[in-house]
């Protein structure tokens, strides 16, 4: 695979694929913009060559068209200060004046290019698009982990347009890290898993069983096993018909010699909301009437305990319903301890994007872990050892 690093692009134009589907809140501003700092690296790099640069980036999910909320022009003007230049923009990704604009930037320029999923046709992985999308460049860059896992037009079957196609810094970073993690991972070797659901984790889960040595589960689905151990939760988010998995899982980790820690309390609310009424209970003791909704303070001293003695660890998914300030102290703490972990025993923590990641970023921690991962899904499927299109076309 060819590298932003040893790719010379003086006089060249890069049309780089970007994931700046990043958070916006009611005034258009930018609520976590990690994804967009990110880049700066494979960015600077190009332009440090003497090369000019077209971004490209899809934003939420619109589904008919253009909308205002989704409009890339929201950013133009926060990335033209984390870039520190003038970022040009245009208002269609493919038209003649996208083109134009394009072809009329100077080294050291950046062009940033509308909403590519304004066009249906980047999700369906249109051909034909994919070769206007080409037209913008001469050297395709894909830098969009957290995109990867997408065949889009953008993401993958514009590849076959270019000669060169190279990974950014972004994309490489993510796939060191995340292989590090699979492959080379130093013992004790925990991961935690949290979220509310089993069935978005259980590729990834069965496929940890053969790795780690703890598997710390948190966050929504335990309550799917507390079910499985004939708990009681009352009235608690589960699944009920993975009750049977939550079993094997628990099977498979005996069988395996996978530590499995499980909370031993819950801290759960008598109402969905951060100033419902609390208690703390023992697992698998939840009331009618009541839902669990952090972990309780037994379960987090369980936890940090056995975070303190690993040398590896992965992180994702919160351990409650850390948007309530109420019910986040579990997944602080867990944020807290896999810090100290880092920071203290030399541990080496791959912290998987999405909520985790907003977590550990909100929390100020986001240079203190070892990795934070810019991907969610995208992550989650390489790590379960699926094929990223995003990565194949850089190979192709
Ligand atoms: C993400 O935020 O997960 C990526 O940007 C991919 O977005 P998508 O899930 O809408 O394809
Ligand atoms: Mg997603």
């Amino acid at each position: 695979m060819q590298t932003v690093a040893n790719f010379n692009f003086a006089g060249k134009k890069a049309l780089v694929r970007v994931d700046f589907n990043v958070p916006l809140n009611d005034r258009f501003e930018i609520t976590d913009d990690t994804r967009i700092k990110a880049t700066i690296p494979t960015i600077q790099k190009i332009l440090k060559d003497g090369g000019s640069v077209v971004l490209m980036s899809h934003l939420g999910r619109p589904k008919d068209g253009p909308v205002e909320k989704y409009s890339l022009k929201h950013l133009v003007t926060p990335l033209s200060l984390v870039f520190g230049v003038k970022v040009k923009f245009t208002s269609d990704c493919i038209s003649d004046e996208a083109v134009e604009l394009a072809n009329g930037l100077q080294a050291g320029e950046i062009l940033l290019i509308e909403n590519l999923r304004f066009y249906k046709e980047e999700e369906k992985g249109d051909v034909d698009f994919a070769q206007k999308l080409a037209r913008l460049g001469n050297v395709w860059v894909n830098d969009a982990f957290g995109t990867a896992h997408r065949a889009h037009a953008s993401t993958a079957v514009i590849g076959q347009f270019f000669t060169d196609k190279v990974s950014g810094y972004v994309m490489q970073a993510e796939l060191d890290n995340a292989q590090k993690i699979l492959e080379y991972a130093e013992r004790p070797f925990t991961a935690i898993m949290g979220g509310s659901k089993i069935s978005d984790k259980i590729l990834i889960i069965e496929r940890l069983l053969d790795k780690v040595d703890n598997l710390i589960i948190g966050g929504g689905m335990t309550y799917t096993f507390s079910l499985a151990e004939g708990g009681k939760i009352g009235k608690s988010i589960s699944e009920p018909d993975k009750v049977e998995l939550a079993k094997e899982l628990i099977e498979k980790a005996k069988a395996k010699g996978v530590n499995l820690i499980m909370p031993l309390d819950n801290v759960c609310a008598d109402d969905f909301n951060n100033n419902a009424n609390r208690q703390t209970v023992e697992r698998g003791c939840i009331p009618d009437g009541w839902e669990g909704l952090d972990i309780g303070p037994k379960s987090v001293a369980l936890f940090q305990e056995t975070i303190a003695k690993s040398k590896t660890i992965l992180w994702n998914g919160p351990m409650g319903v850390f948007e309530f300030s109420n019910f986040a102290i579990g997944t602080n703490a867990i944020a807290d301890a896999v810090v100290k972990a880092t920071e203290e025993n030399g541990a080496f923590s791959l912290i998987g994007g999405g909520d985790s990641a907003s977590a550990v970023n909100n929390a100020g921690y986001g240079d203190r872990v070892s990795y934070v991962s810019t991907g969610g899904g995208a992550l989650l499927e390489y790590m379960e050892g699926k094929t990223l299109p995003g990565v194949a076309a850089l190979e192709a």
